[in-house]
C-alpha cells in the first residue's frame, strides 16, 4: 500500500514540509554521537558542531530546543569497526536516551549506513572479490534500521546508496510493526569532495579506494534523476540531494517527477567552506549562510539539512 500520511506524523513534520513561506521549522541540524570518547571535540571547520559523547549530546539538543530547533539527523559513531556482525549497542543506547529525555519534542531522523561500523570505511559490504555483496550489505541495513526504529527513531536515513536498499528497509519496518516510521532517502547523492569534514566527524573516510562504485557520477545527471525516481517508487516517503550546491538544478525536477517532498543536503565541505572563509575575514558568515538557505528554496528544497540550522532563530528564521 502506498502510504501518504507517514509525512504527516507529527506537527513537526507538517511544518518542515509546509510547502509555502520559509522558517526554521524546515532546517534539520545534523548531530554526532560518538562512542569513546571523554569530552565532546570539535569537528574541524565546522562552526559550533562537535563530535559528542553520549551524555553531551543531551545537553546539546536542550540548547538547541531553545535555538527553536526541532528536527535532527543524528550519526551514531560506534568504536569497534569490524567487517559484519556490527555491535550496535552504543547505536541503540544512544537514540533511546535521546527519545526517552526528549519524546515528541523532538524529531530524530538516524542515518542509516554502515560506514561508521565497518573496518574498510565503505558503506557497504564485500566479497572476496571486491564486488559489494548487496545481500549482506542489506540484511545488516535492515538490521540497523530495525534497531533504530524499536529505540524510538522518528524516521530512518538510508545514506549508502546500496540498490534496493530503500525497499528492503520499507519492507523490514512493515513487517515489524513499525509501518508509519518514514524514509528520507539520500536518494541522489554524488561522489563527491564536500564530504571531508563529515568524514573525520564520523570517523568513516575510506580506507581504500572512493566511493565512485556506489556514489553518482556528478557528470550525469540522467543517472540522479533516475536514483531519486527509483527512491521514490521502492517508497522513500523524503527524498534528498546531496551535496546541495552541487545538485541545485536537480531540485525541482525531481519533486516533478516524483511529488515527493525533496531536500537539500547543505554538506560538511559546503557549511565549512563558509567558515574557513569567515574565519580567514573574506566573507560575513551569517550572510553568506542566509544566501545559501534562500537559493536552496529558490531552487525547490522542501527541506534544508545544514550543519547551521541553530543558528537560524538568531538570524531571524
Ligand atoms: C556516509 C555519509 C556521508 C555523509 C552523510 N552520510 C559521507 C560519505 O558518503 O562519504 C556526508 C555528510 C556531510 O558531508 O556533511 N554514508
Ligand atoms: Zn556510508
Amino acid at each position: 500500500m502506498k502510504r501518504l500520511q507517514r509525512i504527516r506524523n507529527s506537527q513537526i513534520m507538517r511544518d518542515m514540509l509546509a510547502e509555502n513561506g520559509f522558517s526554521r521549522a524546515q532546517l534539520i541540524q545534523p548531530l554526532f554521537a560518538v562512542e569513546g570518547i571523554k569530552d565532546k571535540e570539535e569537528v574541524p571547520s565546522l562552526k559550533e558542531n562537535y563530535r559528542h559523547t553520549s551524555e553531551s549530546v543531551l545537553k546539546q539538543i536542550e540548547d538547541d530546543l531553545e535555538s527553536g530547533v526541532r528536527s535532527f539527523l543524528l550519526f551514531v559513531v560506534p568504536s569497534a569497526k569490524s567487517e559484519s556482525h556490527f555491535d550496535l549497542t552504543f547505536h541503540t543506547n544512544t537514540i533511546s536516551n535521546i527519545k526517552k529525555r526528549f519524546g515528541a519534542e523532538i524529531n530524530l531522523w538516524i542515518d542509516t549506513c554502515l560506514c561508521s561500523f565497518t573496518a574498510s570505511g565503505h558503506c557497504c559490504i564485500f566479497h572476496q572479490t571486491g564486488q559489494a555483496d548487496l545481500e549482506s550489505t542489506l540484511g545488516e541495513l535492515g538490521a540497523l534500521a530495525l534497531s533504530s526504529a524499536q529505540a524510538g527513531a522518528d524516521g530512518i536515513s538510508p545514506s549508502d546508496m546500496t540498490d534496493g536498499r530503500t525497499g528492503h528497509l520499507r519492507a523490514v519496518l512493515d513487517k515489524s510493526g513499525y509501518g508509519t516510521v518514514p524514509i528520507m532517502s539520500y536518494s541522489t547523492k554524488f561522489a563527491s569532495s564536500f564530504y571531508g569534514p563529515f568524514r573525520v566527524a564520523a570517523d568513516c573516510a575510506p580506507q581504500f579506494g572512493d566511493r565512485k562504485q556506489y556514489q553518482i557520477d556528478p557528470r550525469n545527471r540522467s543517472d540522479a534523476l533516475a536514483s531519486s525516481v527509483r527512491c521514490a517508487e521502492e517508497g522513500a516517503d523524503l527524498l534528498m540531494v546531496k551535496p546541495g550546491i552541487t545538485s541545485i538544478d536537480l531540485i525541482r525536477p525531481i519533486h516533478e517527477l516524483t511529488m515527493r517532498p525533496v531536500g537539500a543536503y547543505q554538506v560538511s565541505g559546503e557549511y565549512g567552506s563558509l567558515c574557513t572563509m569567515a574565519e580567514k575575514g573574506l566573507m560575513n558568515f551569517d550572510a553568506a549562510l542566509v544566501e545559501t538557505w534562500h537559493v536552496f528554496r529558490r531552487a525547490g528544497a522542501a527541506y534544508i539539512i545544514t550543519y547551521g540550522a541553530r543558528s537560524a532563530k538568531r538570524l531571524g528564521f
